[in-house]
């Protein structure tokens, strides 16, 4: 069966940037605190960036889940059951996914990525191993609201969103995706997410600061893709790379900081920096079994299995679409 067909849904422009890259950056870049989404990291050299992060003797969330996935497939595969559309998002190079495609039987993989370049080499490579499989890649943004293939409008659905890739919205965002997702996947769905744990702070930051650089390298990316696709004329090698722990908001924080008075421009757009003034690039949340539950449930899925790794702290968890009813 192998990949059926590339769905794409993504708006791009005359040059072929895509326009809502462009348009978070400036809003980004005009506000006091200046922010740019974390999933404008992900172009081709970012995504690469990424697999080398979780290679990383430091970088553990990625180890942690695939030492649950390999020890408790056969509970998970007698949870989920046989015949379901696995659809995978932010699948990236869908290292994960042979574990679970292995354990469950699955009638249909649906990969979900921003990166197409990426999307395509990993379907393919999917493909190859588990040549029955029909798989239909979608290149969108995760985050968006995505039209799932029609072909697998009839089959039971498995939402897996691995790699506590939803630690990186604040609490509301990642309530409305997982609404969203909620009613995409429709009644009887499960729900396989991966939840990173609030640990020692220490073993944190280095997970996101590591000795080697390769997550400064990710980080300065960002800057470096909007010089290549926006054309800009931002002083990389101006600014450092900084991770830190909030305790308030259960969070390590990325910043872009500017190591010296700075000025650049974007599209015709002039920004200037002060020393120390930073650009946030990435929120990565961190949850407490009982804050991981009430997220879940916000968002109308039920949680009804847990796999946990203690050290560090990891946890995969199976939850159900709620089925709606009257409630106090
Ligand atoms: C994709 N996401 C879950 C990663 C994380 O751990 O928040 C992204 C990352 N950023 C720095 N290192 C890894």
């Amino acid at each position: 069966m192998g990949v059926v067909r590339q769905l794409r849904q993504i708006s791009a422009d005359d040059e072929g940037v895509d326009i809502a890259f462009r348009a978070d950056v400036h809003a980004g870049l005009s506000q006091k605190q200046k922010a740019i989404p974390a999933r404008w990291f992900y172009d081709a050299t970012g995504s690469a960036l990424f697999e080398d992060i979780t290679a990383l003797p430091e970088y553990y969330p990625t180890r942690s889940e695939t030492d649950l996935l390999t020890r408790h497939a056969a509970e998970m595969a007698a949870a989920i059951g046989p015949g379901r559309a696995v659809v995978e998002l932010g699948s990236g190079s869908s290292t994960k996914t042979p574990l679970l495609l292995d354990a469950i039987e699955p009638a249909a993989y649906v990969p979900v990525d921003i990166s197409g370049d990426f999307l395509r080499g990993s379907a393919d490579a999917l493909a190859a191993r588990f040549p029955g499989l029909p798989i239909y890649p979608v290149e969108a943004d995760f985050t968006q609201r995505v039209a799932l293939p029609r072909e697998i409008c009839p089959l039971p659905k498995l939402g897996f969103f691995p790699g506590s890739t939803i630690g990186n919205m604040v609490a509301r965002t990642a309530i409305d995706l997982l609404r969203n997702w909620r009613e995409a996947l429709g009644d009887g769905a499960l729900l396989l997410i991966g939840i990173d744990r609030v640990k020692d702070i220490g073993v944190l930051e280095l997970a996101y600061d590591d000795p080697a650089g390769v997550t400064a390298a990710f980080n300065i990316n960002l800057l470096e893709r909007i010089n290549r696709e926006l054309g800009g004329d931002v002083p990389v090698e101006n600014f450092a790379h900084r991770a830190v722990w909030d305790d308030v908001h259960a969070r390590i924080e990325m910043h872009l900081v500017a190591a010296c008075d700075l000025e650049f421009t974007i599209d015709g757009q002039r920004y200037h920096m002060a020393k120390d003034e930073t650009i946030h690039s990435e929120n990565s949340h961190k949850y407490g079994p009982r804050d991981a539950s009430l997220l879940l449930r916000a968002g109308g899925w039920t949680p009804v299995a847990t796999w946990d790794d203690a050290d560090p702290a990891f946890a995969l968890i199976l939850a159900e679409a709620t089925a709606f009813r009257s409630a106090p």
